[in-house]
C-alpha cells in the first residue's frame, strides 16, 4: 500500500505522535497538517473544534490519506461526532484519536488506581478523559487539570528544557494532582511530550504517559492488522502543511523532529 498516513492537530503537538510513527514504521510515508493559523484549539467551543477538525479530515482525504489520526488531545475528545460526519461509504477511512491509547496504556500501569490528567480546558471539561478511563476500570480515581497555558508556550518556543517560566506554569498545573497522591500522569495535549523533561522534574515518581508513543503503537498494530502498511523499501517520506507557515513552525518542527528526518514544508 503506497498511500501515505494522514495527521494533524492545532500545530507542532502532533509531531510527537509523528516522532514516534518514523521510529516504528519508518517506510511509511506521512502528511501532517498543523492547523497554526486557528492555534490554539484548546479553549474553543465543541462545536468548533469539530468544524476545524472536520475540515482537516477532509484535507487529508485530498491527500489521498489511507488512515487519519487525529494527533490532539483536544480534538480526540470530539472525535465521535467527527466519525459521524465521515461516516459515508464515500469516505470510508479509519481515524484514530490519542485518547483511547492513552487511557489503555495509563490504566495499565497504574499501581495505586489514581490517575491524573492533564490537558486543555476543552480537553478538561469534556470530561471525555475521565469517561474512558472509567469505562476500562471503573475502580480507578480520576484527577484532572486544566492547562490552558502550556500549548502556546510551546508553540511560542518557550519549550527548553531550561526555561523557567515554563516550569513554574507547569508546576502550578501539576501540583494540585500530585497531592492527590496519583501514581500515572497522561499527558494529556500531544503538545506535552515536548517538554516531558520538564514535567518529569515536577513529578520524578510519576509515570508519565506520552500519547505520541500510546497512538504511534496502537496506531501501529492497527496497520499491520488491517494489511495496510507500506510496501516502500526506503525510508517514508514526510510532509508537512500549516494553514499559515510561520517562522516558529519551520524552525519548531526543525527542532523537535531532528536533521535526520527528510521533511518537506508546504503552504496549505
Ligand atoms: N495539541 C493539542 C492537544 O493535544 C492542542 C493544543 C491547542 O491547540 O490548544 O490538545
Amino acid at each position: 500500500m503506497l498511500k501515505p498516513i494522514g495527521v494533524f492537530d492545532s500545530g507542532i503537538g502532533g509531531l510527537t505522535v509523528v516522532r514516534e510513527m518514523v521510529r516504528l514504521m519508518p517506510h511509511e510515508d506521512i502528511v501532517y497538517f498543523g492547523d497554526t493559523a486557528r492555534m490554539p484549539y484548546g479553549g474553543k467551543s465543541r462545536k468548533t473544534i469539530i468544524k476545524y477538525a472536520c475540515e482537516s479530515v477532509d484535507f487529508l482525504y485530498s491527500k489521498n490519506a489511507k488512515f487519519i489520526v487525529a494527533a490532539c488531545g483536544t480534538v480526540s475528545t470530539v472525535l465521535e461526532e467527527v466519525l459521524k460526519v465521515f461516516a459515508s461509504p464515500k469516505y470510508n477511512i479509519p481515524i484514530l484519536g490519542v485518547v483511547g491509547p492513552s487511557c489503555e496504556l495509563a490504566v495499565s500501569l497504574s499501581k495505586n488506581h489514581k490517575i491524573g490528567i492533564i490537558g486543555t480546558v476543552s480537553a478538561i471539561r469534556s470530561e471525555h478523559y475521565k469517561f474512558v478511563i472509567k469505562k476500562i476500570d471503573p475502580n480507578v480515581q480520576v484527577f484532572q487539570n486544566a492547562c490552558p497555558m502550556l500549548a502556546p508556550l510551546i508553540e511560542n518556543g518557550f519549550s527548553r528544557k531550561n526555561d523557567k517560566t515554563l516550569a513554574n506554569i507547569a508546576e502550578i498545573y501539576i501540583e494540585p494532582l500530585l497531592k492527590e497522591k496519583i501514581d500515572t500522569l497522561i499527558l494529556g495535549c500531544t503538545h506535552y511530550p515536548i517538554i516531558k523533561e520538564v514535567i518529569s522534574k515536577i513529578a520524578p515518581s510519576i509515570k508519565l504517559i506520552d500519547s505520541g508513543q500510546a497512538a504511534a503503537k496502537k496506531l501501529c498494530h492497527l496497520l499491520t492488522k488491517s494489511k495496510l502498511t507500506s510496501d516502500k523499501k526506503t525510508p517514508g517520506e514526510l510532509t508537512l502543511y500549516a494553514s499559515d507557515l510561520t517562522e516558529n513552525f519551520s524552525e519548531n518542527t526543525k527542532l523537535f523532529l531532528g536533521k535526520e528526518t527528510k521533511l518537506k514544508l508546504c503552504k496549505f
